[in-house]
């Protein structure tokens, strides 16, 4: 089953294609591939980038959309996730889920006979990190040794990062405070294939010629048990942060940002700042994700 659930799923190839195909249908028109298609998106939490670049997308393609939010629906609350699944799949053609538990994504994808699309989870967000590399596929122009910075917390975005790292060969720099640190598992599984993934704390590093820089908000959807503000404030992405980096760095966020939280506003407004057309991208990303999952 062509489903859409991690980075480390697919082989480089596949990504490659994926991006390839995101720019290609960005260019030029894009085939009614979704006629008649019916897709269901459940999002148990709230969303402005994905939820509509999917809704949108869909609706290009030819495909309907079918929205059941955090109110109507919440994974295995009602009844269970596989009783869920077994409906659903006799109704649509695709499934798009937006939810906490990442086991709660898998486990549906197990059971359903439709594919399944990640829209993000507390643990990963692959369809975000699809857009950025599409983002940087456009700036940069290549992925082969480009050095990334990502600023902050160790979270669901970095999660996706981290294995598209593994399989572009891009040296991917993680500056974040002590007491927080990347998924374990992923992480050697990424430094087994990639030497140039690496843990600091030292944000200086992780700025110093970098041809990306990242952040995300320091705080995600559903997070319990947040390290205090303090921790992350030398993690700022700031003008000082810039200046360390290639003189053509870009800037990336996934949105929403929070201004002169993680980032500052002078960085978000700058010249260096792709963070509007990283959030276009997600667009033509949905597209090319979709057409993964039906071929
Ligand atoms: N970047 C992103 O996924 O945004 P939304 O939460 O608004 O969908
Ligand atoms: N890490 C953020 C991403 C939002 C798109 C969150 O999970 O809230």
């Amino acid at each position: 089953m062509p489903n859409f659930i991690d980075l480390k799923d697919l082989s480089k190839d596949q990504l490659l294609d994926l991006i390839s195909l995101s720019l290609k249908w960005k260019k030029e028109p894009y085939p009614n591939f979704m006629n008649n298609k019916h897709v269901v998106l459940i999002f148990e939490k709230p969303s402005l980038r994905t939820r509509v670049s999917f809704e949108i997308g869909i609706n290009q393609l030819g495909g309907k959309s079918y929205i059941l939010n955090e109110k109507e629906m919440q994974l295995g609350e009602r009844e269970t996730i596989e009783d869920t699944a077994r409906v659903l799949e006799r109704y649509a053609d695709l499934i798009v889920i937006r939810c906490f538990g990442h086991n709660q994504l898998i486990k549906y994808a197990e059971t359903s006979s439709i594919p399944v699309i990640n829209a993000l989870t507390d643990f990963s967000h692959p369809c975000q990190v699809i857009a950025d590399l599409i983002t940087i596929k456009e700036n940069l122009g290549n992925f082969e040794n480009q050095k990334v910075g990502w600023f902050g917390d160790c979270n669901n975005v970095l999660q996706s990062w981290i294995e598209a790292s593994a399989l572009l060969n891009i040296r991917l720099y993680i500056a974040c405070p002590e007491g927080i640190n990347p998924d374990k598992e992923t992480l050697a599984w990424a430094q087994d294939r990639n030497k140039n993934i690496i843990v600091t704390h030292d944000p200086l590093e992780a700025a110093h010629g970098a041809n990306c820089i990242i952040t995300d908000t320091w705080n995600s959807m559903g997070e319990t048990d947040p390290l205090p503000e303090e921790k992350f404030i030398p993690f700022q992405v700031n003008e000082k942060i810039i200046k360390l980096a290639d003189k053509d760095v870009i800037f990336m966020h996934c949105l929403p940002a929070y201004r002169n939280k993680e980032v500052t506003s002078e960085v978000i407004e700058s010249a260096n700042s792709v963070i509007f057309d990283e959030a276009e991208n997600r667009l033509h990303a949905q597209k090319a994700i979709m057409q993964f999952c039906f071929n």
